[in-house]
């Protein structure tokens, strides 16, 4: 039989995904699963960016400009002055969803072997975009018990070889909710110019920041043109998931330009999604207001309850909508699996992420799960109630 390519046997399964199946067995049981694993919001979309697509007159629906289209990137960098970030629409690639824009960023900085340095826990596809491309994760390890902060500069430096291409940090993060703090910002930025380095920031989750506490974005930083490159998407800021919409920003002209090579082999971007990603820009500010605190309950919710079990440890989230669970077991795959295998309250259960997944250096994170705030706070009393159930009777394989 031909042969699957080396590359293909060593791309990682989603840690977010890989149980799907079990999940799906559950429900054709009728077993009634309370998603904990994935980021899909359940906010609505904006009716503007709905409206949008719904009332265009397009009467042939063709590529668009392969870096997106012109009328969307000139609001987009609007958007971004808006947010204290100068940049113009050369600046702006749009892409497939954040997920293309890591791609073209890996492949625009990073030959084969060469080294990406990522704090981890991290959104577990860094390791699927870094395999396709060929390029190394180097991953520095934070901590649960300081809520997953920026690890000590001098972790990085020591891991810096003439490998190293780049920095790449999730602002605020996924999977740890973490929100880097501006000294933080500015210590990588330090490093990135003193090594000679990209610093590329993923953004996707910008506008989720809780406590009164700000985002700074790297492209804030004096001096980072030539360094930074962000990444970003509509998808969560938005709940617009299924546009398939994101984009990748730098002043940096050498890392657009052949960034836009990749784009032109994939051709365009698509196009209804892009003329839904325009409007979406006409959100109101309301929205967020309203959207970051029924985020913000849910967490205080969520956190609550979990500090009420046992054995449980938490890092609490500044952003974003996950947290990072320690558990008292020694393996969160089994634990996860047999949740949505054998164990049932009143017919239902959880399906959780483990942890794993999302570090690459190997044994790391398998007592801790994430869990998506995605759900209405009735939901989530219920999913911990189950949870807290689970941990009673599960005993260690
Ligand atoms: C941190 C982070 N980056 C990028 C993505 C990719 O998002 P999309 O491709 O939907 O824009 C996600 C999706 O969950 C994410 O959590």
């Amino acid at each position: 039989m031909p042969s699957i390519s080396k590359k293909g046997f060593s791309m990682p399964e989603s840690p977010i995904r890989k149980l799907v199946p079990y999940a799906e067995k559950a429900k054709k049981e009728g077993v009634k699963v309370i998603h904990l694993n994935i980021g899909q919001p359940d906010i609505k979309t904006p009716k503007i960016a709905l409206d949008a697509v719904k009332n265009n007159t397009i009467s042939v629906l063709s590529y668009s400009r392969t870096e997106g289209s012109e009328a969307y990137r000139e609001k987009l960098a609007r958007y971004y002055a808006n947010h204290d970030i100068a940049v113009t629409a050369q600046d702006i690639l749009v892409t497939t969803g954040g997920s293309e824009a890591l791609s073209f960023t890996m492949g625009s900085i990073a030959d084969s072997d060469d080294e990406i340095i990522i704090p981890e826990p991290f959104y577990a596809n860094y390791n699927g975009f870094a395999t396709a491309m060929g390029v190394t994760v180097v991953p520095v390890v934070s901590q649960i018990d300081n809520n997953f902060a920026l690890p000590p500069i001098e972790e990085f430096e020591k891991l810096i070889t003439p490998k190293t291409k780049a920095i790449l940090i999730c602002n605020p993060g996924n999977p740890t909710g973490y929100l880097y703090t501006r000294e933080e910002i500015k210590k990588l930025a330090v490093i990135a110019k003193k090594h000679d380095l990209f610093l590329i920031s993923d953004e996707v989750y910008r506008e989720f920041t809780y406590d009164n506490k700000e985002h700074y974005s790297i492209l804030q930083e004096p001096g980072m043109d030539e360094h930074a490159i962000i990444v970003d998407s509509v998808s969560k800021r938005y709940s617009m998931c299924g546009a398939r919409i994101g984009c990748m920003v730098s002043k940096n002209k050498d890392v657009m330009k052949t960034a836009l090579k990749f784009a032109q082999a994939r051709l365009s971007p698509p196009t209804y999604a892009q003329i839904a990603s325009e409007a979406a820009l006409e959100t109101p500010l309301s929205y967020f207001e309203d959207v970051k605190k029924e985020y913000v309950s849910r967490r205080n919710l969520l956190i609550g309850e979990l500090e009420k079990i046992e054995g449980i440890k938490i890092g609490h989230p500044q952003g974003a909508f996950y947290c990072i669970a320690e558990l008292p077991i020694k393996d969160t795959d089994v634990f996860a699996q047999w949740l949505l295998e054998e164990f049932r309250v009143d017919g239902e259960t959880v399906m959780v992420a483990p942890a794993a997944g999302f570090y690459a250096s190997e044994g790391l994170g398998k007592n801790q799960i994430r869990i998506a705030y995605v759900l209405d706070k009735e939901r989530l009393k219920r999913a911990v109630f189950i949870l807290k159930e689970a941990l009673k009777s599960y005993k260690d394989q």
